[in-house]
């Protein structure tokens, strides 16, 4: 299966390759870009992280992709969309579900990268996959997730929070929020509101 690229003005969207692997286990281990998950992730975990990325690339040419600077080229991480495969808490969500996600270095962060890739991992999914909605989920502690959700267009489903199942009871990222897009939504938004427009700007 041939993997789908995406280009925006400043990042490369691609399949992993094996010089990602060390940055990504040094972001794994890195507390600033874990601290809204349980724990650390460790470096098996992390090349088996990898390994399940590249295995729903070869079978879909889609998936969360390796994100490359265009300038310098350096891998920042992933930004992407998946679909769940798992049972998902909240039932009142239709299958087949597919999530956005990102995860960067820090050196990278507040920059737009994270914005700039989920807008054109949206464009994809609703454009060439013809999706009817994507969903989005993080710790309530996550704020810059969550403002990326928001900014990208995504409405929380406030009848949506929900208990992470692995993450354990009684920890505080145990909560979890349920924001939601549809293609009619994003048409939307990114009509009204002028620095997503400058975003759209940067994947067109
Ligand atoms: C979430 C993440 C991918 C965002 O990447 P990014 O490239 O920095 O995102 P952007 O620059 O596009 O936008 C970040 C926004 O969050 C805001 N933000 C950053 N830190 C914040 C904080 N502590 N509280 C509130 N908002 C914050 C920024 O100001 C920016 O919003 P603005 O444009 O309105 O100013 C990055 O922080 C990250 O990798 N975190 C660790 C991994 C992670 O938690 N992934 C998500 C798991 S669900």
């Amino acid at each position: 299966m041939q993997t789908h690229e995406l280009r925006t003005n400043r990042l490369l969207l691609r399949n992993w390759k094996d010089d990602d692997i060390a940055p990504f286990i040094a972001m794994g281990l890195d507390e600033r870009v874990m601290n809204y998950f349980p724990s650390l992730q460790r470096e098996e975990q992390s090349r088996e992280f990898i390994r399940k990325i590249k295995e729903g690339f070869d079978e879909r040419g889609w998936g969360l992709w390796a994100a490359q600077e265009l300038v310098g080229s350096d891998f920042i991480g992933f930004i992407g969309i998946k679909p769940i495969l798992e049972e998902f808490p909240v039932t009142s969500i239709q299958s087949p579900l597919v999530e956005i996600g990102w995860r960067l270095r820090a050196e990278s962060w507040n920059k737009g990268f994270a914005t700039e890739g989920a807008l054109a991992s949206l464009q994809f999914g609703f454009d060439t996959l013809k999706l009817k909605e994507i969903i989005s989920f993080t710790s309530l502690l996550n704020a810059p997730s969550i403002r990326v959700m928001q900014k990208i267009g995504m409405k929380r489903d406030m009848a949506g929070d929900f208990d992470h199942p692995r993450v354990s009871e009684g920890s505080e990222l145990r909560r979890h929020l349920l924001f939601r897009i549809t293609k009619e939504d994003g048409k939307q938004t990114n009509l009204h509101t002028p620095d997503l427009q400058e975003h759209r700007k940067a994947i067109s």
